[in-house]
């Protein structure tokens, strides 16, 4: 899909990935509609775009509140004439303590924003989509939604899941919708940096590589997800030495 004149929805685009990706697509031509509870972080992220000639606005919402994302599909609709992409991005960690040491309304919130609200932007994202025409879905997961992250159970559970709601989606590209998946490796954002902040406070030592990925990096594998139609149910993991399809794991035959 060529990017140029297309509106996106890009949650938690106030900052990190988000807001780099928002800057990337705002420069390739794309109307950018940024998702965020961080009011400063969103209107600075508006204007950055807007100083470069590109278009964006800005929606303060919950990514796990329906109503309010469907308010933002809607706006995006009203505001730029239409809707054709959906980043699903917007995320948070467990610093400390680790599970099963973490209080039960703190693991609740990770599922809640890490996957059930990728679900409901899914859902949102296809009403829209689907009946005009189509349009891309891409989801942030993790590496940490692949391989075992026992520094983070909750946030390996819920990226786990974002991966294979990724997988199982691929019939919708029947009717347009393609929906992919970005698992980025150590990203230096400012969730790393409070990350790292809050196991310092609590007396531990964040180990943090010297070979973080920039968030370029994902924007680039975002982008290049809308640009090819052929990327339809795809996870994409990007490590330091780049970026790599994951195999879709496969079902046993059935026995008839
Ligand atoms: N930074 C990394 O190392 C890393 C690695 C793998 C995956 N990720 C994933 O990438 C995504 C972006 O992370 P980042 O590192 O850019 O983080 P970030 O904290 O810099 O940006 C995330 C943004 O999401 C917003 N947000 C959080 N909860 C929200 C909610 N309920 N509703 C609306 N907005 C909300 C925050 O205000 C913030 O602006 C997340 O899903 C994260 O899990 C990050």
């Amino acid at each position: 899909m060529e990017i140029s004149g297309k509106a996106a929805v890009i949650t938690g685009g106030g900052s990190g990935i988000g807001r780099t990706t928002a800057q990337a697509l705002a420069k390739e031509g794309a109307a950018v509609m940024i998702v965020d509870l961080d009011d400063r972080m969103g209107n600075e992220a508006v204007e950055l775009i807007g100083k470069s000639g590109g278009k964006a606005a800005y929606r303060r919402a919950d990514v796990t509140n329906a109503e309010q994302m469907r308010r933002v599909m809607e706006d995006t609709v009203a505001e730029f004439g239409r809707l054709d992409i959906l980043y699903n991005n917007a995320g948070i960690a467990i610093a400390h303590p680790i599970y099963p040491k973490t209080p039960l309304e703190k693991w609740r919130r990770v599922l809640d924003v890490d996957l059930q609200a990728v679900l409901l932007g899914c859902q949102l994202g296809y009403e829209f989509m689907a009946p005009r025409g189509g349009g891309v879905i891409i989801n942030t997961a993790s590496m940490a939604g692949i391989y075992p992250h026992p520094i983070d159970p909750v946030y390996a559970a819920a990226k786990g899941g974002v991966v294979h709601l990724t997988f199982s989606l691929y019939r919708w590209a029947r009717r347009g919708v393609r929906v992919n998946c970005v698992c980025p490796g150590i990203v230096r954002t400012p969730l790393l940096e409070r990350i790292a902040a809050e196991i310092t406070a609590a007396g531990g030592k964040p180990a943090l590589p010297t070979n973080a990925l920039t968030p370029d990096r994902i924007a680039d594998v975002v982008l290049n997800f809308i640009r090819d139609d052929s990327c339809v149910g795809q996870i994409v993991e990007v490590r330091p030495s780049g970026p790599h399809v994951v195999d879709p794991p496969r079902a046993p035959k059935r026995r008839s």
